[in-house]
Parts: C-alpha cells; sequence; structure tokens
C-alpha cells in the first residue's frame, strides 16, 4: 500500500551534505502494524517524516496505493497529509488547549466549521481512546500516557487511513507502553488502520507488530515477520537491539563461548509447542541427556515462543533432533561444542 523505492535522503547541514537514507525500498501493505526499529541517528524518524512528505527525498519516489506522493504539490499535498495520521514522543499537544480543543484542532484545520459536528467527532474519539471523562482537562493535568492518548486521538481526528507513530511510546514507563500499544492494536483490528510504529525497543516491536524493518546507518539491513527477525536475527544491528532487550542478559546465545564435547543447538518452540513438555519426552524416548545453556521465553504479540540453546548429549542425538523436527520444534545446529564438564548440569 505505501511503497519507497530507491529513497535517498540528504540534509544539508553548514554547507555540508548529511546523508540520513540510502538506497531504501519499504513496501508498508495495507492493514498491517510494521515496526522500523533502529538505534538513535539511524534515519528512523527521517524515513517517517518522509512518508508524510513532511520532508522531500533527495532521490527515489514514494507511492501510496497508486498515487506516486513525491509528485503532489500545494492542495494536493495538504490533503494527502491529512489522511496520514502522525503521533509524536513529545505528544506535542497544545498547552492552552483543552484535551477537547486540541483534538478538535485539524478538524478546524480541514475547514469543518460545524461545531456540532466537531464536537460529536471530538466526543466520539476521546471515548475511544478511553478519555471521555478528561475533556475539559488542559495537557498539564494529564499523565504521559494520556497524554499520549489524547495524541492519539488527535491523530486519528480526520480518519486517516495511516497511523505514523514515531517513538510514541518512547516517553512511558513499561505499563504504560503496554496500555498504549494495545490500544493501537485495537484501532489496527477495528478501523483496518495501517500502522507504522518506530522505535529503538524490540520489545515494542515484539508486542506490537507484525512485521519489521531494521534500519542501520540510513540503510534497512534486515526485513520481515517479526517471529522470524526476533527469533532468527541475521544483521548485528538487529542482534545488539535483541539483545538490549533483554538486558544484556545471556538470552540470546551465538553458542561461540564453548570448547569441546557435545553438539549445541539451537531450539526454536513458537505458538502451542512452547507449551508442551516435549523435550523432556523425547530425551527419555532417545537416550540424550541435554544441559541447557542459555533461554528466553515470552510472547511475540499473542503467540508464545521460548528459544533453547542446548547440548544434547549422549543416546541418540540424531533421532531425537528428527523427533523435534517431527513435534514442529524448529533445530538449528550451533558452530560451538560444550566442555565435557559443563555437561555435568544435563538433565535427562
Ligand atoms: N534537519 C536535519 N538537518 C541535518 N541533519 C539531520 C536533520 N535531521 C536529521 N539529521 C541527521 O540525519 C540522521 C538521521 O536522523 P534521524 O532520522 O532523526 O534518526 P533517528 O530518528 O533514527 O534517530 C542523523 O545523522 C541526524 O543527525
Ligand atoms: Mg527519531
Amino acid at each position: 500500500m505505501i511503497r519507497l523505492t530507491g529513497i535517498s535522503k540528504h540534509y544539508v547541514a553548514a554547507g555540508r551534505a548529511v546523508p540520513a537514507l540510502e538506497d531504501v525500498d519499504l513496501e508498508i501493505r495495507a492493514g498491517e502494524i510494521l515496526g522500523i526499529i533502529g538505534s538513535s541517528g539511524a534515519g528512523k524518524s527521517t524515513l517517517v517524516r518522509l512518508i508524510n512528505l513532511l520532508e522531500r527525498p533527495s532521490g527515489g519516489e514514494i507511492f501510496i496505493g497508486e498515487e506516486r506522493t513525491t509528485a503532489l504539490t500545494g492542495r494536493d499535498l495538504r490533503n494527502l497529509r491529512r489522511r496520514i495520521g502522525m503521533v509524536f514522543q513529545h505528544f506535542n499537544l497544545l498547552n492552552a488547549r483543552t484535551v477537547a480543543a486540541n483534538v478538535a484542532f485539524p478538524l478546524q484545520l480541514a475547514g469543518e466549521r460545524d461545531r456540532k459536528v466537531i464536537a460529536a467527532r471530538v466526543a466520539q474519539l476521546l471515548e475511544r481512546v478511553g478519555l471521555a471523562d478528561q475533556a475539559d482537562k488542559y495537557p498539564r493535568q494529564l499523565s504521559g500516557g494520556q497524554k499520549q492518548r489524547v495524541g492519539i486521538a488527535r491523530a486519528l481526528a480526520c480518519s486517516p487511513r495511516i497511523l505514523l507513530c514515531d517513538e510514541a511510546t518512547s516517553a512511558l514507563d513499561p505499563q504504560t507502553t503496554r496500555s498504549v500499544l494495545d490500544l493501537l492494536q485495537e484501532l489496527n483490528r477495528e478501523l483496518g488502520l495501517t500502522i507504522v510504529l518506530i522505535t529503538h525497543e524490540m520489545d515494542v516491536i515484539r508486542q506490537s507488530c507484525d512485521r519489521v524493518a531494521v534500519i542501520d546507518g540510513g540503510r534497512i539491513v534486515e526485513e520481515g515477520p517479526v517471529s522470524r527477525v526476533f527469533l532468527h536475527p541475521s544483521h548485528p544491528a538487529t542482534l545488539r537491539l535483541v539483545r538490549e532487550a533483554e538486558h544484556g542478559g545471556g538470552g540470546a546465545d551465538t553458542g561461540q563461548a564453548h570448547g569441546r564435547a557435545g553438539p549445541l543447538f539451537r531450539l526454536t518452540f513458537l505458538g502451542e509447542t512452547a507449551h508442551r513438555p516435549v523435550l523432556g519426552r523425547i530425551a527419555a524416548e532417545t537416550g540424550i541427556d541435554y544441559a541447557i545453556l542459555a533461554g528466553r521465553v515470552g510472547h511475540i504479540r499473542q503467540t508464545p515462543y521460548a528459544q533453547l540453546t542446548v547440548a544434547l548429549v549422549g543416546g541418540n542425538v540424531a533421532a531425537a533432533i528428527g523427533r523435534l523436527t517431527t513435534a514442529g520444534i524448529e533445530v538449528e545446529r550451533l558452530g560451538g561444542q560444550v566442555p565435557a564438564g559443563e555437561a555435568l548440569h544435563a538433565v535427562a
């Protein structure tokens, strides 16, 4: 639905070109929640600002549906921007206006004069984001999460088909982040809203996105379903972001730190297999011992996952792998081997 082809963006600062994006190709599907993740300065904000043409690309084209938006000017451009809502990290509310007046603002800008129409639409939006009783408050009287709900209501005022969120939860605590992400997912489902969610936090992606693109140094370095990118990161930038999400703990692994005996495997359980006691049963049946060297468990959106790095010791390893695979568990052989001593805390 949104397509960027060969997009580059260079800013000019102090007479010199600052490259921000290079040769970006990206497709955003209608009705999906696409995450764009990257560390600070990677080019994320530039990318979203290009989608609603707050910035012009230095090269390349952007299409929304069949429309080449990079060709639009004047009134057509203003109409396009109205069809794309945007939510910001620091909310960008007007402090001198009430909550209701903030949400009414884009309707007024769009030329709506009928106060009854505006009042009805504002009431409906505030109800939807759970702020019906806060209409007459001022932004300074609200919590961060409430401010962002106002930001979302305002972004939806003109019924856009696309919502761009630039670090929308980065100023919020984890619990508030969760509730704002839940709201965005509900809006995605109820309205068929296409959402582009920019973040530097892998946890935000894991909780809310269908697909993710990883941006590093102005380039998209990896892209795909969240389950694949999160559980099998292939680019160093992705690996770094996944590890940050796990607080630098021994969660993600490379399997390289180990020495001699016992082959290492990474087992990935996705969906209901994550809840089944398969590993112990198969170990018993095939006479292997296993030592768990690293593990992580959680949810990718609503889907449970578990990923374990194990050393398989003794018994019929080939048969065990065959049975694990048949049980729907993804088995990858890792490069390293565990030292014989570590097999001491093997479980069987
Ligand atoms: N208005 C601007 N003028 C000059 N350089 C900019 C401007 N905006 C962003 N940049 C530069 O472009 C690069 C990408 O920035 P940005 O898109 O804001 O990254 P992110 O949102 O991922 O932190 C950075 O090197 C940043 O310094
Ligand atoms: Mg940014």
